[in-house]
């Protein structure tokens, strides 16, 4: 045992600001509502339904994790957000078709009290998409300050005691770093001067972060992965987490692919590809914003095959993603991995995998777990890149002297100890010595 670290309580309400109201968004709501009222069950969230183990195995002493840390419970949750569609979030959650509507019609009254704040959006960013429900401004340092005022009131007229701010908006054009993101002063300036390097999400984060609220980036877009966001997530004591959430094909990847690594299975190729039918599908049809989504979803397996300490098993694998959009299937994606691998003496062996997922009902829980842990780790004064929540995403932030962990089974390993050393509780290392001494 070490001595804890200082947690402030979880008391009164915590906000939670999402950032687009579309499938992921409105399935996370609609869900914490009916779960709340008893109508369905928490599945996939680690916050409600994990556990963790404290102490040897023969003590036999594994808590929940909500009551093992100071959460805030679902009670405690107030939901609020923007959208560029005027749409309330049971019509939103109706456009979506993710959830029955009969759930939806269960609990329309209070989804239908939540509606969208006018958005910061500018189509150059996001070429498919166009909506009514724009703020308008002589610059994006104006933008930014409309979004902090949004900001304010919402606390005050829910009368909440934290917030949590999460980007679950469209997938924006692909980016990289330029000069006005390398320091706060440059991007400050930037603002005013509404430099093209800085699209919507960036003036999300940052009116966020100037707040001193914690930031969470659902898709792959930059956003707060900047040095000048980090230097104002540190200035301003704000936990940031990200990038694009590890849900369908990705989440399979980087559980089987430590598998095939563990054996030492070689790996020739990785060809997936995905059929997918709702509106982020008709976004990701726009080349500047797949370009995006393909960066994020790649890297994965560079990192977990490790190829330049294993040249003989995985270097140069043919790995290609592709997304194609097909209206009939909306929010049920359809996955293929075809997976060309190689055994003892090289002979080759195939692995196909079919997938047949369901995008937001496997991202409303890294939505719910994110925001929970982003306001313990705001408590416990834990600010900037919080990586022990990179279990819950595609392309981890990371400090730049090391590179990301994507091993699902590490990344688990590294939340369940940072909650350990939170409370003071011997690190799990699993050697396991004691047991035969
Ligand atoms: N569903 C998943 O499994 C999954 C996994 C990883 C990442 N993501 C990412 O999460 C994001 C949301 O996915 P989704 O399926 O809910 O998409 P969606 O298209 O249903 O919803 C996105 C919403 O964001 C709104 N929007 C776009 N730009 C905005 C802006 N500047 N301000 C306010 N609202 C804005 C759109 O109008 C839309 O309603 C996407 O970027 C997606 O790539 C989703």
């Amino acid at each position: 045992m070490s001595t804890p670290v200082e947690i402030a309580p979880a008391r009164g309400k915590l906000g939670i600001l999402l950032v687009g109201l579309g499938a992921v968004s409105t399935t996370t709501i609609a869900g914490v509502i009916a779960i709340r009222k008893g109508l369905a069950k928490p599945i996939g969230s680690l916050t409600q339904m994990g556990t963790i183990r404290l102490g040897k195995r023969t003590d036999n002493k594994s808590p929940k994790i909500n009551e093992f840390v100071p959460l805030a419970t679902l009670d405690d949750l107030v939901f609020g957000g923007w959208d560029i569609f005027e749409e309330d979030v049971y019509a939103a959650a109706c456009t979506a078709g993710v959830l029955e509507r009969s759930l939806l019609d269960s609990i329309r009254p209070e989804l239908e009290a939540i509606k969208p704040m006018p958005a910061v959006f500018d189509q150059r960013y996001v070429k498919r998409l166009s909506g009514p429900n724009v703020k308008k401004g002589k610059n994006k340092k104006d933008l930014a300050d409309q979004l902090i005022a949004d900001i304010r009131h919402f606390k005050q007229t829910h009368h909440c005691d934290r917030l949590v701010m999460m980007w679950c908006g469209s997938t924006e054009v692909f980016m990289k770093e330029g000069p006005v993101h390398q320091s706060l002063a440059a991007f400050e300036k930037g603002l005013e001067a509404s430099d093209d390097a800085i699209p919507s999400s960036m003036v999300y984060a940052y009116a966020a972060l100037k707040e001193g609220i914690p930031f969470g980036n659902a898709a792959p877009n930059l956003t707060a992965d900047i040095p000048a966001m980090i230097e104002l997530a540190n200035k301003n004591g704000s936990p940031i987490c990200g990038n694009d959430m590890k849900t369908g094909q990705t989440l399979i990847k980087t559980i089987i692919a430590p598998g095939l690594k563990a054996r030492l299975i070689g790996v020739k190729g990785w060809y997936s590809t995905n059929i997918l039918g709702n509106r982020d599908g008709e976004v990701l049809d726009d080349p500047e914003s797949f370009k995006t989504k393909e960066e994020s979803k790649k890297s994965a397996l560079d990192y977990i095959f490790q190829p330049h300490l294993y040249p003989d098993l995985y270097k140069d694998i043919s790995h290609v993603v592709r997304i194609n959009y097909y209206p009939p299937r909306g929010d049920n994606k359809e996955g293929w991995d075809n997976i060309d691998i190689v055994g003892w003496l090289g002979y080759p062996m195939q692995l196909k995998i079919n997938f047949l997922c369901r995008d937001s009902i496997l991202a409303a829980p890294i939505v719910l777990d994110s925001a929970l842990f982003l306001d313990l780790a705001k408590r416990a004064k834990m600010h900037g890149i919080q990586e022990w929540l990179s279990f819950y995403y595609k392309a981890p932030m990371h400090a730049p002297e090391v590179y990301p962990e994507h091993d699902l089974f590490i990344q688990l390993m590294k939340l369940k100890n940072t909650l350990r050393y939170l409370k003071g509780e011997d690190l799990i290392t699993h050697l396991g010595r004691e047991y035969y001494d």
